[in-house]
Protein backbone atom coordinates (compact mmCIF):
# COMPACT_ATOMS: atom_id res chain seq x y z
CA UNK A 1 0.00 0.00 0.00
CA UNK A 2 1.55 3.54 -1.09
CA UNK A 3 2.32 6.00 2.28
CA UNK A 4 0.42 8.95 2.70
CA UNK A 5 2.12 12.51 2.28
CA UNK A 6 1.00 15.30 4.35
CA UNK A 7 1.97 18.70 2.59
CA UNK A 8 1.99 21.83 4.78
CA UNK A 9 1.23 24.66 2.43
CA UNK A 10 1.81 28.70 4.26
CA UNK A 11 -1.45 30.44 3.90
CA UNK A 12 -1.30 33.91 2.93
CA UNK A 13 0.68 35.78 0.59
CA UNK A 14 2.27 32.63 -0.80
CA UNK A 15 -0.72 30.40 -1.14
CA UNK A 16 -2.43 31.41 -4.18
CA UNK A 17 1.08 31.67 -6.25
CA UNK A 18 1.86 28.25 -4.97
CA UNK A 19 -1.65 26.47 -5.90
CA UNK A 20 -0.94 27.01 -9.56
CA UNK A 21 2.34 25.23 -9.24
CA UNK A 22 0.91 22.43 -7.25
CA UNK A 23 -1.87 21.63 -9.83
CA UNK A 24 0.74 21.51 -12.79
CA UNK A 25 2.70 19.26 -10.92
CA UNK A 26 -0.68 17.29 -10.88
CA UNK A 27 -2.05 17.96 -6.68
CA UNK A 28 -5.54 19.93 -6.68
CA UNK A 29 -7.13 20.53 -3.65
CA UNK A 30 -10.55 18.42 -3.38
CA UNK A 31 -12.49 21.60 -2.00
CA UNK A 32 -11.73 25.33 -2.49
CA UNK A 33 -9.10 26.07 0.17
CA UNK A 34 -10.29 29.94 0.65
CA UNK A 35 -13.86 29.26 0.92
CA UNK A 36 -13.30 26.52 4.05
CA UNK A 37 -12.77 26.63 7.74
CA UNK A 38 -10.82 23.22 7.50
CA UNK A 39 -7.44 23.10 7.79
CA UNK A 40 -6.73 20.09 6.90
CA UNK A 41 -7.71 18.66 2.42
CA UNK A 42 -7.83 15.88 0.68
CA UNK A 43 -6.52 16.14 -2.61
CA UNK A 44 -7.38 14.94 -5.87
CA UNK A 45 -4.45 12.00 -5.25
CA UNK A 46 -5.58 9.41 -2.50
CA UNK A 47 -2.01 9.56 -0.88
CA UNK A 48 -1.76 13.16 -0.47
CA UNK A 49 -3.16 15.79 1.92
CA UNK A 50 -2.71 19.39 2.38
CA UNK A 51 -2.61 21.47 5.70
CA UNK A 52 -2.45 25.04 5.60
CA UNK A 53 -0.91 26.53 8.21
CA UNK A 54 0.38 29.99 9.25
CA UNK A 55 3.72 30.48 7.32
CA UNK A 56 5.85 30.66 10.64
CA UNK A 57 5.00 27.30 11.44
CA UNK A 58 5.49 25.21 8.74
CA UNK A 59 9.39 24.46 8.81
CA UNK A 60 7.97 22.97 12.72
CA UNK A 61 5.55 20.80 11.03
CA UNK A 62 8.04 19.55 8.57
CA UNK A 63 10.83 19.51 10.87
CA UNK A 64 8.97 17.40 13.51
CA UNK A 65 7.73 15.00 10.89
CA UNK A 66 3.97 15.81 11.32
CA UNK A 67 4.30 16.95 7.74
CA UNK A 68 6.41 15.16 4.95
CA UNK A 69 6.87 18.23 2.87
CA UNK A 70 6.33 22.17 3.14
CA UNK A 71 6.35 25.17 1.56
CA UNK A 72 7.74 28.60 2.76
CA UNK A 73 9.11 31.71 2.39
CA UNK A 74 13.42 31.66 2.82
CA UNK A 75 12.87 34.08 5.17
CA UNK A 76 10.93 32.23 7.45
CA UNK A 77 13.05 29.28 7.20
CA UNK A 78 16.31 31.69 7.79
CA UNK A 79 15.10 32.50 11.02
CA UNK A 80 13.78 28.87 12.12
CA UNK A 81 17.00 26.92 11.21
CA UNK A 82 17.09 24.20 8.79
CA UNK A 83 17.71 21.18 11.21
CA UNK A 84 15.18 18.20 10.35
CA UNK A 85 14.80 18.72 6.70
CA UNK A 86 16.52 19.25 3.39
CA UNK A 87 15.13 22.73 0.84
CA UNK A 88 15.33 20.61 -2.56
CA UNK A 89 13.31 23.41 -4.44
CA UNK A 90 13.37 26.99 -4.67
CA UNK A 91 9.49 27.51 -6.16
CA UNK A 92 10.65 30.87 -7.70
CA UNK A 93 7.31 32.58 -6.23
CA UNK A 94 7.07 35.78 -3.64
CA UNK A 95 10.46 37.11 -4.67
CA UNK A 96 11.41 39.80 -2.20
CA UNK A 97 15.03 40.65 -0.50
CA UNK A 98 15.23 40.86 3.20
CA UNK A 99 17.00 44.22 4.24
CA UNK A 100 18.00 46.44 6.59
CA UNK A 101 16.00 50.29 6.34
CA UNK A 102 15.59 53.32 8.51
CA UNK A 103 14.36 56.74 7.88
CA UNK A 104 15.20 58.49 4.75
CA UNK A 105 19.04 60.38 5.38
CA UNK A 106 19.46 58.80 8.65
CA UNK A 107 22.25 57.29 9.68
CA UNK A 108 22.12 55.42 13.36
CA UNK A 109 24.16 57.36 15.85
CA UNK A 110 23.68 54.60 18.66
CA UNK A 111 26.48 52.77 19.30
CA UNK A 112 24.69 50.08 19.88
CA UNK A 113 22.02 50.16 17.58
CA UNK A 114 18.21 49.63 18.62
CA UNK A 115 17.07 47.14 15.18
CA UNK A 116 13.26 46.10 15.27
CA UNK A 117 12.09 43.20 13.64
CA UNK A 118 10.63 39.88 13.88
CA UNK A 119 13.70 37.93 12.43
CA UNK A 120 15.41 38.23 15.20
CA UNK A 121 17.63 35.29 14.59
CA UNK A 122 18.03 36.52 11.40
CA UNK A 123 19.12 40.18 12.49
CA UNK A 124 21.17 39.01 15.40
CA UNK A 125 23.02 36.71 12.95
CA UNK A 126 23.32 39.31 10.72
CA UNK A 127 24.82 42.35 12.57
CA UNK A 128 27.33 40.39 15.03
CA UNK A 129 29.11 39.04 11.29
CA UNK A 130 29.23 42.63 10.39
CA UNK A 131 30.63 43.41 14.02
CA UNK A 132 27.54 45.63 14.99
CA UNK A 133 26.74 45.66 18.22
CA UNK A 134 22.72 45.53 17.80
CA UNK A 135 20.17 45.49 20.56
CA UNK A 136 17.34 43.55 18.50
CA UNK A 137 13.50 43.92 19.17
CA UNK A 138 10.94 41.48 18.56
CA UNK A 139 7.96 43.14 16.61
CA UNK A 140 5.09 40.98 15.13
CA UNK A 141 4.17 43.45 12.09
CA UNK A 142 4.24 47.02 11.25
CA UNK A 143 8.36 47.06 11.11
CA UNK A 144 8.03 50.73 9.19
CA UNK A 145 6.64 52.08 12.31
CA UNK A 146 9.09 51.87 14.64
CA UNK A 147 11.79 54.02 13.79
CA UNK A 148 9.21 56.77 13.35
CA UNK A 149 8.17 56.08 17.16
CA UNK A 150 11.80 55.63 18.30
CA UNK A 151 11.67 52.55 19.27
CA UNK A 152 14.39 51.64 16.83
CA UNK A 153 17.25 53.27 14.59
CA UNK A 154 16.53 50.87 11.93
CA UNK A 155 14.53 47.83 10.90
CA UNK A 156 15.01 44.49 9.84
CA UNK A 157 12.48 43.74 7.06
CA UNK A 158 11.09 42.36 3.86
CA UNK A 159 11.40 44.49 0.90
CA UNK A 160 9.85 44.22 -2.62
CA UNK A 161 8.79 47.58 -4.52
CA UNK A 162 9.51 49.39 -1.68
CA UNK A 163 6.47 51.13 -1.34
CA UNK A 164 5.63 50.42 2.39
CA UNK A 165 9.30 52.02 3.37
CA UNK A 166 8.63 54.89 0.99
CA UNK A 167 5.28 55.84 2.23
CA UNK A 168 6.60 55.59 5.89
CA UNK A 169 9.51 57.90 5.19
CA UNK A 170 11.85 55.13 5.29
CA UNK A 171 14.78 53.76 2.80
CA UNK A 172 16.46 50.59 2.50
CA UNK A 173 19.99 50.10 3.34
CA UNK A 174 21.73 46.71 2.92
CA UNK A 175 20.83 43.89 1.62
CA UNK A 176 20.84 40.34 3.80
CA UNK A 177 19.43 37.92 1.37
CA UNK A 178 17.22 37.20 -1.41
CA UNK A 179 14.22 35.64 -0.69
CA UNK A 180 12.09 33.07 -2.28
CA UNK A 181 9.41 30.74 -1.91
CA UNK A 182 11.20 27.04 -1.02
CA UNK A 183 9.77 23.01 -1.00
CA UNK A 184 11.39 21.87 2.60
CA UNK A 185 11.33 18.29 3.18
CA UNK A 186 11.28 15.84 6.27
CA UNK A 187 14.69 14.24 6.58
CA UNK A 188 13.47 11.02 7.50
CA UNK A 189 10.40 10.83 5.28
CA UNK A 190 13.09 11.71 2.84
CA UNK A 191 14.36 8.21 3.19
CA UNK A 192 11.44 6.69 4.37
CA UNK A 193 9.03 7.59 1.39
CA UNK A 194 11.08 8.19 -0.90
CA UNK A 195 9.26 6.55 -3.61
CA UNK A 196 6.45 8.57 -3.53
CA UNK A 197 8.32 11.86 -3.10
CA UNK A 198 10.65 11.41 -5.69
CA UNK A 199 8.29 12.20 -7.91
CA UNK A 200 6.10 14.59 -6.48
CA UNK A 201 9.28 17.04 -6.26
CA UNK A 202 10.24 16.24 -9.70
CA UNK A 203 7.05 16.96 -11.25
CA UNK A 204 7.08 20.58 -8.67
CA UNK A 205 10.66 20.96 -10.77
CA UNK A 206 9.08 20.67 -14.03
CA UNK A 207 6.07 22.97 -12.75
CA UNK A 208 8.54 25.76 -12.12
CA UNK A 209 10.63 25.36 -14.85
CA UNK A 210 7.38 25.88 -16.91
CA UNK A 211 6.34 28.70 -15.20
CA UNK A 212 9.77 30.10 -15.92
CA UNK A 213 9.31 29.78 -19.36
CA UNK A 214 5.93 30.72 -19.53
P1 LIG B 1 1.27 35.83 8.96
O1 LIG B 1 0.13 36.53 8.28
O2 LIG B 1 1.00 34.39 9.29
O3 LIG B 1 1.94 36.62 10.06
P2 LIG B 1 3.25 36.79 7.16
O4 LIG B 1 2.64 38.17 7.25
O5 LIG B 1 4.68 36.61 7.56
O6 LIG B 1 2.38 35.70 7.87
P3 LIG B 1 2.69 36.86 4.38
O7 LIG B 1 2.64 38.35 4.39
O8 LIG B 1 1.51 36.08 3.92
O9 LIG B 1 3.12 36.22 5.74
O10 LIG B 1 3.97 36.49 3.53
C1 LIG B 1 4.39 35.16 3.40
C2 LIG B 1 5.72 35.12 2.74
O11 LIG B 1 5.68 35.85 1.51
C3 LIG B 1 6.87 35.72 3.53
O12 LIG B 1 7.41 34.77 4.42
C4 LIG B 1 7.84 36.11 2.42
O13 LIG B 1 8.60 34.99 2.02
C5 LIG B 1 6.89 36.51 1.28
N1 LIG B 1 6.60 37.96 1.27
C6 LIG B 1 6.26 38.75 2.30
N2 LIG B 1 6.06 40.02 1.90
C7 LIG B 1 6.27 40.02 0.58
C8 LIG B 1 6.22 41.02 -0.42
N3 LIG B 1 5.89 42.27 -0.12
N4 LIG B 1 6.48 40.68 -1.67
C9 LIG B 1 6.79 39.40 -2.00
N5 LIG B 1 6.87 38.40 -1.09
C10 LIG B 1 6.62 38.70 0.17
C1 LIG C 1 5.32 42.89 3.69
C2 LIG C 1 6.56 43.35 4.45
C3 LIG C 1 6.64 44.81 4.11
C4 LIG C 1 6.00 44.86 2.73
C5 LIG C 1 7.09 45.08 1.73
O1 LIG C 1 4.23 43.24 4.44
O2 LIG C 1 6.46 43.08 5.84
O3 LIG C 1 5.92 45.58 5.03
O4 LIG C 1 5.37 43.61 2.47
O5 LIG C 1 6.56 45.13 0.43
P1 LIG C 1 6.81 46.42 -0.48
O6 LIG C 1 8.28 46.70 -0.49
O7 LIG C 1 6.29 45.99 -1.85
O8 LIG C 1 6.00 47.55 0.08
P2 LIG C 1 2.76 42.67 4.14
O9 LIG C 1 2.10 43.48 3.10
O10 LIG C 1 2.82 41.20 3.88
O11 LIG C 1 2.08 42.93 5.53
P3 LIG C 1 2.42 42.28 6.94
O12 LIG C 1 3.63 41.39 6.80
O13 LIG C 1 2.68 43.46 7.82
O14 LIG C 1 1.19 41.50 7.25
Amino acid sequence: MSKQLILALSKGRILQETLPLLAQAGVEPAEDLGSSRKLIFDTNLAQVKLVVIRAVDVPTYVQMGAADLGIAGKDVLLEHGAAGFYEPLDLEIARCRLMTAGPVGARPTHARRRVATKFVNVARRYYAEQGIQAEVVKLYGAMELAPLMNLADEIVDIVDTGNTLRANGMEPREMIDEISTRLVVNKAAMTMKHQQLKPLIERLEQAVVARRVA
